[in-house]
């Protein structure tokens, strides 16, 4: 199966690249798709334009993984604006070609995060959970929709909701190494939320079987089946380390920090991997302690 990886050049696109078998990479540059992965076929599209004639030409499959980014720079309206329209807007633009296209892809996996059920304190969230109210999860809800009329084109369509994914080169994990390496870290806010993590290597494994798995369509939970909170998380990622995490964050001074992103690192989701659970998928990496060490002992 041929897969095409709209947002190939990002963070996760370019660990999933490596579990392909000669994936053609799409996004808004091409000179930035040769830098990132030379030698592969690059096809170029701007998600705030209408999809040309040719895109889905010899694809079996899509991943759709572009995005503005959430982690980076301050949630002003124009910011909101961007994270919201480069997701919902750009699969509206996706799913309008697919319908117009003669040549339509078997399986589109579309990204979508643990972010759908906003602040959920203690509750387990499964694939049927609700979904919440605030500004994420609308944008989520939305995304979701958007992706899920592809299946009027006859297409099967998986929706991954990612948590926090832990990698190298990048991710949340690159955010918060420095002032952890330097015993600066600490839990935020109280620290009893629930932050539901995900290895790298398991979600691009979980990807691969959406597109595979003939079986699998809607919501996917991607995420550990060990959920842990703030707490457990700064205290297994300084362990990792050999370092102490003494400076916790309080939520007012987050909030002076990074502005409304605060609300969603403060948000707490205990989300279970249900559909995976069902499915007999294994994660390679269940529990935080073991994620951690293999990322820093290897890096
Ligand atoms: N990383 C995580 O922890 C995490 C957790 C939950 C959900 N997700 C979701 O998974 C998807 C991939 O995540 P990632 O961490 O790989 O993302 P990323 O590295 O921040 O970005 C992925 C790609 O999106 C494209 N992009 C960036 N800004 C854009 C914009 N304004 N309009 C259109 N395209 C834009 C870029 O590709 P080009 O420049 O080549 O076009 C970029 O390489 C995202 O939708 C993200 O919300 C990620």
């Amino acid at each position: 199966m041929r897969a095409l990886i709209i947002g190939g050049t990002g963070f996760i696109g370019q660990h999933l690249v490596n579990h392909l078998n000669n994936p053609i990479i799409a996004g808004r540059s091409l000179k930035k798709i040769k830098n990132r992965s030379p030698g592969y076929e690059a096809r170029q599209w701007d998600p705030t334009q209408s999809l040309g004639p040719g895109f889905f030409d010899g694809v079996d499959g899509v991943f759709h993984l572009a995005g503005e980014s959430i982690f980076h720079g301050r949630w002003n309206v124009a910011k909101k604006e961007r994270i919201r329209n480069s997701r919902v807007e750009s699969t509206r633009r996706l799913v309008d070609g697919i319908g117009r296209s003669a040549v339509k892809p078997r399986v589109l996996v579309c990204s979508s995060a643990v972010g759908i059920y906003g602040d959920r304190g203690d509750e387990p969230l499964t694939e049927s959970s609700r979904p919440g109210d605030d500004f994420l999860a609308k944008v989520c809800r939305d995304w979701e929709q958007e992706a899920l009329r592809a299946q009027e084109f006859g297409v099967r369509v998986v929706l991954i909701r990612t948590g926090v994914v832990l990698g190298r080169n990048g991710g949340a994990l690159a955010q918060m190494l420095p002032p952890f390496r330097l015993g600066l870290g600490g839990r935020l806010g109280n620290g009893r939320q629930y932050m539901p993590w995900i290895h790298i290597e398991d979600l691009c494994r979980i990807m691969l079987k959406a597109m595979e798995d003939g079986h699998l369509s809607g919501p996917v939970n991607a995420a550990a089946p060990n959920p842990v909170t703030n707490r457990a998380f700064t205290h297994a990622l300084a362990q990792a380390l050999h370092r102490p995490a003494l400076f916790p964050m309080p939520a007012f001074f987050l909030k002076i920090v990074v502005g409304e992103f605060a609300d969603v690192l403060l948000a707490s989701q205990r989300v279970q991997p249900e559909v995976l659970d069902k499915s007999d998928f294994t994660f390679h990496y269940p529990d935080i302690n073991s994620a951690l060490s293999n990322l820093i002992s290897n890096r």
